[in-house]
């Protein structure tokens, strides 16, 4: 008889406050993993400034924040990767993070909303405490980095509220607005890419990957397909309301000419 599922974390889930390594870099350099390691002595790693945001907002930032929006599945965590990567060969000093996540406290939330345990998570709980990791991963993270002059790239931001709350379970869009003005205090991307996948193949690529990476956050992939099919057309719907912002990238080409794709409308920002 099979044994029970292996079932935790999401193994790839990225995140990487400044001044440590991603989980990659710490196998390759046998540093231990987890927020228990030694801080990385690597100089591309190296925090500048101070730590903390003094906490006043707004603020005024010299860093770049890029966002990455999509479906579940549609490849932004893997063109993450690749974009932080050529960013760091530049010389800047990046800060990733992915929603829901970021520092100690939003990761703990997270476990909350995507635990596929969690099926009875109401609607407007779940919209409270997509929030409530942000708005932690605004204050400690985000702003900080920002206020540094560094590059924060984050898988996926408010835009995946207004589509996935406010719109696929159906909130609408006034009820977001009200929250990101609470949590974000005016921290909006400079720039968001929107890897589009349709609804159908982003579930299928999902899927897989959770089948071959087993683990336990797979509520939002659970979703019915009609849920993503809403979720997909409110992206494309504010790509068309905000196309300065927004650049949609075809997340069904080669992960490679994506990579090149997004790098090429980077490389106008930096
Ligand atoms: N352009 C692509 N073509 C084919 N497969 C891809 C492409 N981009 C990514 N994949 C594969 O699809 C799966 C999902 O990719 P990835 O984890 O980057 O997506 P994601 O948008 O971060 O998903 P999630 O929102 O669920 O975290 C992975 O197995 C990845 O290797
Ligand atoms: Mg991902």
């Amino acid at each position: 008889m099979a044994g029970p599922r292996a079932c935790g974390a999401n193994p790839l889930v990225r995140g990487r406050p400044p001044g440590r390594p991603s989980a990659r870099e710490e196998r390759d350099e046998g540093v231990p993993r987890g927020p228990g390691g030694p801080p990385h002595s690597h100089a591309r790693f190296r925090v500048r400034g101070s730590a903390r945001y003094n906490g006043e907002f707004p603020m005024p930032t010299r860093g770049l924040f890029i966002t990455f929006e999509g479906m579940d599945g549609s490849g932004k965590t893997t063109q993450i990767e690749r974009l932080a990567a050529r960013l760091r060969a530049m010389g800047r000093t990046v800060v990733e993070t992915a929603e829901p996540g970021g520092p100690p406290i939003s990761m703990k939330i997270r476990r909350i909303l995507l635990d596929s345990a969690n099926q009875e998570l109401s609607p407007v709980t779940e919209v409270l405490l997509y929030f409530a990791s942000r708005a932690q991963n605004v204050d400690e993270w985000i702003v900080p980095a920002l206020a540094r002059g560094d590059i924060v790239l984050s898988d996926r931001f408010t835009d995946s509220s207004l589509v996935y709350q406010g719109h696929g379970r159906a909130l609408g869009g006034a009820a977001i607005a009200e929250l990101e003005r609470i949590a974000c205090r005016g921290v909006k991307p400079d720039l968001t890419i929107l890897v589009d996948v349709d609804a159908g193949a982003s579930l299928a690529r999902a899927r897989a990957r959770n089948a071959a990476h087993p683990h336990c956050e797979t509520r939002m992939d659970d979703q019915s397909l009609e849920f993503h099919r809403r979720v997909w057309d409110a992206y494309h719907a504010l790509a068309a309301a905000e196309p300065d912002r927004m650049k949609v990238v075809d997340g069904r080409a080669a992960i490679d000419a994506i990579e090149l794709e997004i790098w090429n409308i980077v490389s106008a920002y930096v």
